[in-house]
């Protein structure tokens, strides 16, 4: 027994990144003994094809496909994840970002948990290659102040967005235009230390059922917009006053005239009396 262990952990270690060893030390001895007795129960030997080079490892879970690499220590996405994945475990990792295109060469995936790890960059393209399959996606528990909303572009997803420094801007309400809240997780998301000092340490969605973030200050979508309506309208209204200072200046001109011919008239009877009197 305690050789199949001292094998198994000389085998799980030759297979493990340096940082897998830490995080693997730092598991409360239980843990790790409960592993421990699975692998050693399910036949003693650890099937190595199945072990990838990042201390990960492939499971059928409810008839999924699924790759776990939960608390690996992983400071990247894994490479060599199988391409019949459907659920993914990245959660309690050290990735800080997630490229365009991850996820790419994932076909059938379904559910991604990148939960618990210290993300504050989430590219636009980090899902792309998901749109058709991806269904849960887990960004809690990370350092995310913001994520753009073109990384959600046409997928059907339910996200959790809980316990992460959102800045609560224009472009956080636009990802909840554009996503669903998996049920129960809509008051984790509350404004952190980035965002507007009022705002700070509020939750957000009854924040955006009062007001709309995306019509003042700056980052907003639809502040541009309201320039443009502003200049536009400004150069009509020049436009009217001008046109009408120029009706207004003819009209003036035209009322004088009139005025101008209206002594003439009278002279004129005069003239026509006058020579009336001399006729
Ligand atoms: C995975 O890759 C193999 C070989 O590259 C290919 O034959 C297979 O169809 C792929 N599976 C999926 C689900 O795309
Ligand atoms: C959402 O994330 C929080 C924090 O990680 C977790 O406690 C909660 O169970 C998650 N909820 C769902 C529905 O996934």
């Amino acid at each position: 027994m305690e050789l199949k262990g001292d094998e198994f952990r000389r085998q799980w270690i030759s297979y493990s990144t340096p940082g897998l060893c830490q995080s693997a030390a730092m598991l409360p001895p239980a843990g790790h003994l409960l592993s421990l007795l699975l692998v050693i129960g399910t036949g003693g030997t650890v099937p190595s094809p199945r072990l990838s080079p990042q201390g990960c490892y492939v499971a059928e879970e409810a008839g999924e496909r699924t790759f776990r690499c939960s608390q690996a220590g992983l400071r990247a996405v894994p490479t060599g994840i199988p391409n019949d994945t459907r659920k993914l475990y990245l959660d309690a990792n050290r990735l800080a970002s997630v490229p365009a295109g991850a996820f790419q060469h994932l076909p059938v995936l379904e559910e991604l948990d990148l939960s618990h790890n210290v993300l504050a960059h989430v590219s636009g393209a980090a899902f792309q290659g998901l749109a058709g399959t991806l269904r849960h996606l887990d960004l809690s528990a990370n350092q995310l102040a913001s994520v753009p909303v073109e990384a959600f572009a046409g997928l059907q997803i339910q996200v959790n967005l809980s316990a992460n420094p959102w800045r609560c801007d224009c472009a956080l309400q636009e990802v909840l235009r554009r996503v669903r809240l998996a049920p129960g997780t809509e008051t984790g998301i509350v404004c952190g230390p980035g965002a507007r000092s009022d705002l700070v340490g509020q939750e957000f969605l009854p924040l955006v059922e009062e007001e709309e973030l995306c019509g003042t200050g700056r980052g907003g979508a639809r502040h541009s917009t309201d320039v443009a309506l502003l200049v536009t309208m400004g150069g009509w209204l020049v436009l009217v006053v001008a046109y009408l200072a120029q009706y207004v200046w003819e009209n003036r001109d035209g009322t004088r005239r009139p005025l101008k011919r209206a002594p003439v008239p009278p002279v004129h009877s005069e003239d026509s009396s006058t020579l009336s009197t001399v006729v």
